[in-house]
């Protein structure tokens, strides 16, 4: 029922209907109307009431509406099953329960329109305030573990073409799976696999999109680095639209790599790394290395000439060195 309520009242936004209308319209009383709003403003829906004139939503760009983006993905070849929450710690923990419960088949996305614990990579946290996408999508391909791995890439892929197609920006990636925009950070991905090393049994990928967030919300750690949408358009994005464009494109990169592997889309995934051929310094668990990136390999490995060595790299965190 609430995102019945919030369909009406997005369809005039900045405009007042009246409690009376959307009882009659939903089928139920005004003071269930009223409660209902009470606890969507309670889940920090921006939603005005003016006695006499009705409600109206602010920021309707903010709103997901799950039917209309049921709808558009009806006809894709993934069964997509989309659950939103209010507020999560994070997405990927809320996955992973489901599956220990035995309740997430492939194509399950869970979206919270908030987090209070959001993990980033290499045990990082990850600032998730209202406004941005965090969702944690569930596959289940017949793959190895290590090809499995190669999926985050094929993702930040997906995603780059996906905002690109809003044609205001120019999204470029950063390895193994970071998206960029105008040189700052703007989409992380963090990978959560388990089964055997012959046959992976599901992978989490848990996406968060910076999208109308504004700077200071993003944490001062990262300000610096971090970057949104909003900030670098100075337009707001209907998170549904955004959120469907990513999951279309999201599909359709999986399938390509599911029948032609990385090696089919490794060249456009190249063109997008702002840092190949140029000096880099990589920060691995295992220390940091110096060096021209070479390449990216047929298994998504970073290739880096150190001078001394060739060396292929699996996991890492890339800045580039200031130029001379
Ligand atoms: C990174 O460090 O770049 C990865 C960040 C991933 C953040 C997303 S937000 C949705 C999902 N749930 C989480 O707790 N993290 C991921």
């Amino acid at each position: 029922m609430r995102q019945r309520i919030l369909g009406e009242l997005c369809k005039n936004p900045g405009e007042y209907v009246s409690g009376k209308e959307l009882a009659e319209k939903l089928g139920i009383s005004r003071v269930a109307v009223w409660k209902h709003i009470e606890n969507l403003k309670g889940e920090g829906y921006a939603i005005l009431g003016v006695s006499g004139k009705g409600y109206c939503i602010e920021e309707s760009y903010n709103v997901l509406l799950l039917d209309s983006i049921k709808a558009a993905l009806s006809t894709a070849r993934l069964d997509w099953k989309l659950h939103l929450f209010p507020e999560l710690d994070s997405t990927n923990e809320m996955a992973k329960k489901l599956i220990r419960e035995g309740q997430a088949a492939e194509g399950t996305v869970i979206i919270s329109r908030q987090q209070s614990r959001g993990k980033g990579r290499r045990g990082r946290s990850w600032q998730a305030p209202l406004g941005g996408l965090w969702f944690s999508i569930i596959l289940r391909p017949e793959l190895a573990l290590s090809e499995v791995v190669v999926l985050s890439l094929v993702f930040a892929l997906a995603i780059s073409r996906a905002l690109e197609s809003f044609r205001l920006f120019d999204p470029q990636i950063k390895w193994p799976n970071d998206v960029y925009i105008n040189g700052k950070k703007v989409v992380g991905i963090l990978l959560e696999l388990s089964g055997e090393l012959e046959q992976a049994d599901y992978l989490v990928a848990g996406i968060g999109i910076n999208v109308n967030i504004d700077r200071a919300s993003l944490g001062r750690g990262v300000a610096k680095t971090a970057t949104s949408l909003w900030e670098e358009s100075g337009t707001y994005y209907q998170l549904g639209e955004v959120l469907l464009r990513v999951l279309q494109s999201i599909e359709e990169y999986y399938y390509e790599f599911l029948e032609n592997g990385f090696e089919a889309i490794r060249k456009e995934y190249k063109s997008r790394c702002f840092h190949l051929g140029k000096m880099i310094k990589l920060d691995t668990p295992r220390g940091s290395l110096e060096g021209l990136n070479l390449d990216i390999d047929e298994q998504g490995n970073l290739i880096i000439d150190s001078g001394d060595s060739i060396e292929c790299l699996t996991t890492g965190d890339v800045a580039l060195l200031a130029e001379e």
